[in-house]
C-alpha cells in the first residue's frame, strides 16, 4: 500500500494505491464519511465485475447504499444520465451528509463527482478508479464534468473527492484496447513534467504491458504524485494545471468530430500528443529527435499516432469551442523541452492546418 496527498484549497484527501485488498477500502471509507448513508455508481460491466463483492463489504460493515447502474461509454457523460443520477439520489433521500461513490472509470468519476458536486449544492464523493486512465489521472484533481452534444465536459466544476481508493487488482480484467489507452495519459507525465520517468517507462515497458502489479503500482503512484503537486499549486487551472492539457486541444476536438465512436479517450490523447508535438516541430520549438523518440514510445505502446479521416475544417471547428480557449485564440500546449511544455495562444493560422493536413516533412 502507499498513499499520495493531494492538497488543495477546498479539501485536501489522500489517494490509497492498493494492490489487491478491499479491505481497507472499507476502513478508509468509514473514516472519510459524515454519514453511513452512499450512492454507488458504476457502469454496466464493472458492476457486472465488481459490484457483488463490494455489496457484501458494506453490508457487513451496516452502510446503508444503494447502487445505480449507468451504460457504459461516453454518451452516459450527459444531462440525461444526470437528471436520472439526480431522481436516483432524491429516491434515496441523500442528504448533505451522504456520500456518492464512483466506482469505474472516467466516465464514471466525471459524471458521479458532477452529481456529488451539485446536488443539494454538494454532498460528500469518493472515487474508487478502476481503470488504468481513471487511476493516473481522472479521479484525481477534482475535475468533474458532463458534455453537450456540441462540446466535451463543457459542464461541470471542480469538487475535490473525500478519497481516492485504487485497487491496482482492477486493471486485470480491462480490454487490451483500454489499458493502452490509459498508457497514453500516463506517457503524459513524461514529456509534461518529468522525462525521466520517459527512461523509466522504456526500461520497464514489458512489465507494464504484462501488467506486472509492482511496475504498475510505481509508475501508478509516481502519476499521482505528479498530478497531486500540480493540482496542490493550481486546483482551479489559472496557470500551471493547464500543462495536463497536453494533447488535449487537439485530442478532445478529435473525440468530438468523430462523435466519441471511433477513439477512445486515451487514443485521442495519444494522436493530439503526436500532432501537438508536430505543431510543436513544425514551430521551431523542439528537434526532430524528440518527436521520433515520442512516436517510437507510442508505436511500442501500441497506440494511433496518425490523424486519419478526420476533416482539418471540422477539427478548425471544434477546437474553437475548447474550454481552454482566450478571446477567441485556441490555446495549446506544446513542448519546448525534454520534460518540459510551455502554453501558447496566437499559433500561426496556417501552420497549424498544415500540421493537421499533413502533418511534417
Ligand atoms: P471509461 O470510463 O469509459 O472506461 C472504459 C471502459 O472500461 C468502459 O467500457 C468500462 O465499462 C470499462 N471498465 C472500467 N473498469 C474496468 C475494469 N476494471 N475491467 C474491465 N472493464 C472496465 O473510460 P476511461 O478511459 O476510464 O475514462 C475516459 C473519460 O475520462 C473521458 O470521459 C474523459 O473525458 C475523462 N477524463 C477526465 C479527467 C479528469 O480530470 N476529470 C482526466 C482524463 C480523462
Ligand atoms: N486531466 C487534466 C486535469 O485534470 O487538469
Amino acid at each position: 500500500m502507499s498513499n499520495v496527498y493531494v492538497k488543495t484549497k477546498h479539501r485536501s484527501y489522500y489517494i490509497h494505491i492498493e494492490e489487491r485488498d478491499w479491505k481497507p477500502f472499507i476502513i478508509y471509507l468509514k473514516e472519510s464519511l459524515k454519514s453511513n448513508r452512499l450512492l454507488i455508481v458504476c457502469d454496466d460491466n464493472v458492476h457486472k465485475l465488481y459490484y457483488q463483492s463490494i455489496d457484501i463489504m458494506l453490508s457487513e460493515a451496516k452502510f446503508d447504499h444503494d447502487v445505480v447502474v449507468v451504460p457504459h461509454g461516453e454518451a452516459t457523460k450527459s444531462i440525461k444520465w444526470a437528471e436520472k443520477l439526480y431522481t436516483k439520489a432524491i429516491d434515496n433521500r441523500l442528504d448533505r451528509q451522504s456520500t456518492i461513490v464512483a466506482l469505474g472509470g472516467g466516465v464514471v468519476g466525471d459524471l458521479s463527482g458532477f452529481i456529488a458536486a451539485t446536488y443539494m449544492r454538494g454532498i460528500g464523493f469518493v472515487q474508487v478508479p478502476t481503470t488504468l486512465l481513471a487511476q493516473i489521472d481522472s479521479s484525481v484533481g477534482g475535475k468533474v464534468a458532463i458534455n453537450h452534444l456540441m462540446a466535451k465536459n463543457i459542464v461541470g466544476s471542480f469538487y475535490q473527492p473525500s478519497m481516492v481508493y485504487i485497487n491496482i487488482s482492477t486493471l486485470e480484467t480491462l480490454s487490451e484496447r483500454e489499458f493502452l489507452s490509459g498508457l497514453a495519459e500516463l506517457i503524459k507525465y513524461g514529456f509534461i513534467w518529468d522525462y525521466e520517468f520517459l527512461n523509466w517507462m522504456d526500461d520497464n515497458i514489458d512489465k507494464i504491458l504484462a501488467r506486472d502489479i509492482e511496475a504498475l503500482k510505481n509508475a501508478i503512484a509516481k502519476a499521482c504524485k505528479i498530478k497531486a503537486h500540480i493540482v496542490s499549486i493550481d486546483e482551479t487551472e489559472q496557470g500551471i494545471r493547464a500543462i495536463l492539457n497536453f494533447g488535449h486541444t487537439i485530442g478532445h476536438a478529435i473525440e468530438a468530430a468523430t462523435n466519441y465512436k471511433i477513439y477512445t479517450h486515451g487514443e485521442a490523447i495519444a494522436i493530439g500528443m503526436i500532432y501537438e508535438t508536430k505543431l510543436a516541430y513544425n514551430l521551431g520549438l523542439i528537434n526532430r529527435q524528440y518527436l521520433d523518440n515520442m512516436i517510437f514510445l507510442f508505436k511500442r505502446c501500441s497506440l494511433p499516432t496518425d490523424l486519419k479521416d478526420v476533416d482539418t475544417s471540422l477539427l478548425m471547428d471544434k477546437m474553437s469551442l475548447d474550454k481552454k480557449n482566450k478571446g477567441g485564440d485556441i490555446v495549446f500546449v506544446l513542448p519546448v523541452d525534454a520534460g518540459e511544455v510551455e502554453i501558447f495562444s496566437n499559433i500561426d493560422k496556417d501552420i497549424l492546418e498544415k500540421t493537421l493536413a499533413k502533418g511534417c516533412e
